[in-house]
């Protein structure tokens, strides 16, 4: 494609409704797909920052993922860590949606 981004299919829109996430694997790279109530889509790393567990594992609500396993809080859109016991915010990555199909670059 011509952005200069390598694009990677990772999963059917239809699939994921509003408010749900899915965890995907692309390049090696455990990544995050949220769509978010109002139908925004978002990508991040997968793994929290904090120690090892995978947050979509955890809770999705109102465009902030909480981690499932010390309820550290990470904003979807901007990568963001939202307080303890977060010190390092998340990878983001692009996303983008056409037709049913939903693509990520981790390049
Ligand atoms: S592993 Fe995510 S908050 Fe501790």
């Amino acid at each position: 494609m011509s952005d200069g981004k390598q694009w990677v299919r990772v999963a059917s829109a239809s699939a994921i409704a509003e408010g749900e996430m899915l965890g995907v694997d692309v390049s090696g790279a455990s990544v995050a797909v949220y769509h978010l109530d109002g139908g925004e889509w978002c990508a991040t790393d997968n793994v929290c920052t904090h120690a090892f567990a995978l947050l979509t594992d955890g809770w999705l609500e109102d465009g902030v993922i909480e981690c499932p396993l010390h309820a550290g809080r990470f904003d979807c859109r901007t990568g963001k860590g939202l307080g303890e016991p977060i010190e390092e915010d998340l990878k983001v990555f692009p996303i983008k949606v056409e037709g049913d199909d939903v693509f990520v670059s981790v390049g």
